[in-house]
């Protein structure tokens, strides 16, 4: 399999006023197409600020960060921009839905970026049916349960037919049957080739990914293969 990020001794801090936060002290790794991975980690311990920087959308302090064999420092703004928009798709850990804005207009929204978005109202629709959600198509992000908004933040991640997702604790604010179907969801695209990469601080969740990176204290704790990782499958007793 190809290898599509690669960090080295990839270190973040943050400088606000004269306060300097250290966050990440140098973690190195590396993912290839078409894996599954957690980074599994405590609050606080860096998670979301890894995912950020690894989608472009913030930069590192020192490292290096090779995305598809191109050293990241060499890229233009632009470049990053057209990595950002058109092969990542991301699902936050605030779900970031615009309010009072029907699911289709989210879903919607990172093809308005494209210069050839092709079938924009088909694209919409199959992303929107991939999370079982055509029948709130034309709801109101505000009007939504939990599990729902988490779902059309995913099929919004999904819109552009990313080769990699990010999905920052996808699961984070849901009861388990719903989580449930977050994770099968996120596992059937993996199946599709998708490469997923899960931040989650909970065991359970990493589990369903096929690796756990895990990250204290902004250092990598260990990294490995999940034996039995948990499979969730369409017919699940769970889902129903
Ligand atoms: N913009 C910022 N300026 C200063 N410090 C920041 C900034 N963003 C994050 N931090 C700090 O960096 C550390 C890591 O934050 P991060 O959001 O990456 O943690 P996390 O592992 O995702 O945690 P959680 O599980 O709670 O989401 C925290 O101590 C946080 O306060
Ligand atoms: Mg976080």
């Amino acid at each position: 399999m190809t290898e599509l990020i690669k960090v080295q001794d990839l270190k973040k801090q943050y400088e606000n006023d004269e306060i300097v936060t250290k966050v990440l002290h140098g973690v190195s790794f590396s993912i290839k197409q078409g894996e599954f991975v957690a980074i599994m980690g405590p609050s606080g311990s860096g998670k979301s600020t890894l995912m950020h920087i690894l989608g472009f959308l913030d930069q590192l302090t020192t490292g290096k960060y090779f995305f598809k064999n191109n050293d990241t420092s060499n890229l233009s703004d632009d470049q990053m921009a057209e990595y950002r928009n058109f092969e990542i798709g991301f699902v936050f850990q605030a779900f970031n839905l615009l309010p009072r804005t029907s699911v289709f207009d989210n879903v919607k929204l990172p093809l308005t970026y494209a210069k050839n978005p092709g079938d924009i109202n088909d694209k919409v629709k199959k992303a929107i049916e991939a999370v079982d959600l055509t029948h709130r198509t034309n709801n109101l992000s505000n009007q939504l349960s939990g599990g729902e908004k988490q779902r059309v933040a995913i099929a919004r991640a999904l819109v552009n037919d990313p080769a990699l997702i990010f999905a920052d604790e996808p699961t984070g604010n849901l009861d388990s049957k719903t989580g449930g179907q977050v994770m099968r969801i996120l596992q059937n695209l993996n199946k599709q080739g998708k490469t997923i990469i899960l931040v989650t601080h909970e065991k359970y969740t990493a589990e369903h990914a096929r690796r756990i990176i895990k990250i204290r204290d902004g250092l990598i704790e260990s990294d490995f293969k999940v034996t039995n990782h948990i499979e969730i499958n369409d017919g699940d007793e769970l889902l129903k």
